[in-house]
């Protein structure tokens, strides 16, 4: 169970939204070929590994997270082949791919859904939770209803047009007939379902999964047991058939997930985490102005990080495409200090395309693709100074997301010309991450202090890294630190006699 896979314990991962990436057929959305041929970009920055969000065909109401048929990838973004490519081009780098998963529904347009639509009953009948009657609302779900033969309401999972797969539930409730318990043979079906899905990828050469919703399986199962039971059963199968398949869930509870077979688990930036206290409220705590907390978010992630019995497998993104994009409060000073940060704690960091340069949030867009107040954080990267910022020679008006249109919009190639741009500044972090194994996913994490600067100490066998960031304007002394200063970004930190003086914008690193 939960074998341990090496090149996740380097793993840097960089997410990739494809619509908004490269284009390379001038259609004013991103490809996968787009990708493949930015492999290099990404290499060079120092990641080593990629989360790509759902590319497979799809209606589009929610970017791609409404599934239509798992098997295939959306024509918009060109054929299975170019994907078996991308793996391919992705390992001769050394670099993994993970696809999105989205195991919880489906768009209605999918063929399972259709079938599960008709009244008379077949293989798909079972595959979705549907009430007896239409009349009857699954309870607390919200639901789908008077647009199928059958008499029934179906239950969803997010957007009232993504229908619930049906996985059962953990307590089926006696006076709703419609509840199936986790054996029963619809469920057992879906499950089976999922499993061929995964095979069909891993096979393909996919290096596993970003699971989407992953908690969110098996209904009327309050402290998760059904659903922790389901995943430890994928894990088995996995291990018998792709043990190198590597799992990655969106639940938030690593206590939970991580037993149920996931290597590592996401921070959510919603729920109790406080992650967005330190990048995303009115006084964040990486502003200069040294007015926010991080006091919050360092209680809730020590908790997560106990339960776990110190297995720091929490991972931090530095955003990701249902959040707002960090330059949204925060200039590029501040988000250096940002990475130097989300680049020296445990699990794998994720970093969202684009923010390696502080891409902006694109202000007053109307949705796309279900995006709501999300389109901003999903506008297309900016290459260079060129037409639509290099990536599409599509005319402006066909671009899949309004670029950000300000003169001063930042670009890849002015940054990676630039030494003290912030991707030059992340490229070093990287480099001085994966030379320090303290420093990385499996290193042990002591906060020591949760004010202003806020400091931590990582460890391993062999090393001692204390981080000590300060991101207010003022300067801040910490006493009885030892060592040496190993590196530091931003402004100055001197060790006198006992003392480390850290000046306000700066985060040092110490070797204890
Ligand atoms: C994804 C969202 C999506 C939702 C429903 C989320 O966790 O990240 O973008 O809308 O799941 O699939």
């Amino acid at each position: 169970m939960n074998n341990q896979l090496t090149w996740l314990d380097k793993a840097i991962f960089y997410e990739i939204y494809p619509q908004s990436f490269y284009d390379t057929n001038a259609d004013g959305i991103g490809d996968i070929n787009g990708i493949t041929q930015k492999l290099d970009y990404i290499r060079e920055l120092g990641c080593t590994a990629i989360w790509l969000n759902p590319c497979f065909r799809s209606p589009f109401g929610d970017a791609g997270y409404d599934v239509e048929d798992y098997y295939t990838v959306a024509p918009r973004y060109g054929t299975n082949e170019d994907l078996v490519t991308l793996f391919r081009e992705a390992h001769k780098r050394d670099m993994h791919v993970l696809l999105d998963l989205v195991p919880g529904h489906t768009a209605v347009t999918h063929r399972w859904f259709k079938e599960s639509m008709k009244a008379e009953k077949n293989v798909y009948t079972d595959r979705y939770i549907w009430t007896d009657s239409v009349w009857e609302e699954p309870r607390g779900m919200g639901c789908i209803r008077g647009i199928s033969e059958r008499d029934g309401s179906c239950a969803v999972n997010f957007f009232s047009h993504q229908p619930s797969l049906n996985y059962g539930f953990y307590r089926p409730d006696p006076d709703c007939k419609w509840q199936q318990p986790m054996d029963a043979e619809g469920p057992l079906a879906t499950r089976e379902a999922l499993k061929d899905i995964m095979r069909f990828w891993l096979k393909a050469g996919c290096d596993g999964f970003r699971v989407d919703m992953a908690g969110s399986l098996v209904k009327n199962d309050e402290e998760s047991k059904g659903t922790i039971a389901l995943w430890q059963d994928i894990r088995r199968f996995l291990d018998g058939e792709f043990p190198g398949a590597a799992l990655v869930s969106e639940w938030g509870e690593p206590d939970k997930s991580l037993v149920g077979g996931f290597h590592m688990d996401f921070l959510l930036h919603f729920g109790p985490s406080h992650y967005n206290d330190l990048l995303r409220c009115d006084e964040p705590y990486f502003s200069r102005r040294g007015r926010g907390s991080a006091r919050e978010f360092v209680a809730a992630y020590r908790e997560n990080y106990e339960k776990v019995g110190g297995r720091g497998l929490i991972c931090i993104p530095s955003g990701n495409h249902d959040m707002d994009r960090l330059a949204r409060r925060l200039d590029p000073a501040e988000m250096k200090l940002v990475f130097a940060f989300l680049l020296s704690m445990p699990g794998a960091p994720f970093i969202y395309y684009g923010d390696e340069i502080g891409m902006r949030y694109v202000e007053n867009l109307v949705s796309v693709e279900g995006g709501y107040g999300r389109t901003g954080s999903r506008s297309p990267m900016q290459w260079n100074k060129g037409l639509n910022a290099g990536f599409s020679s599509a005319p402006e008006e066909k671009l899949y997301i309004p670029l950000d249109d300000s003169e001063d919009r930042p670009n890849a190639e002015s940054q990676c010309a630039d030494i003290c741009s912030l991707r030059s500044e992340v490229k070093r972090l990287i480099a001085f991450r994966q030379k320090h194994p303290a420093l990385q996913s499996r290193g042990s994490i002591t906060f020591l202090q949760d004010g202003y600067p806020l400091v931590y100490e990582r460890a391993c066998a062999s090393q001692r890294i204390r981080v000590v960031i300060n991101p207010s304007g003022e300067e801040a002394a910490v006493s009885d630190t030892g060592g040496t200063i190993l590196y530091k970004v931003g402004n100055a930190a001197e060790i006198k006699g006992d003392s480390l003086y850290v000046a306000g914008g700066t985060a040092v690193f110490v070797e204890a």
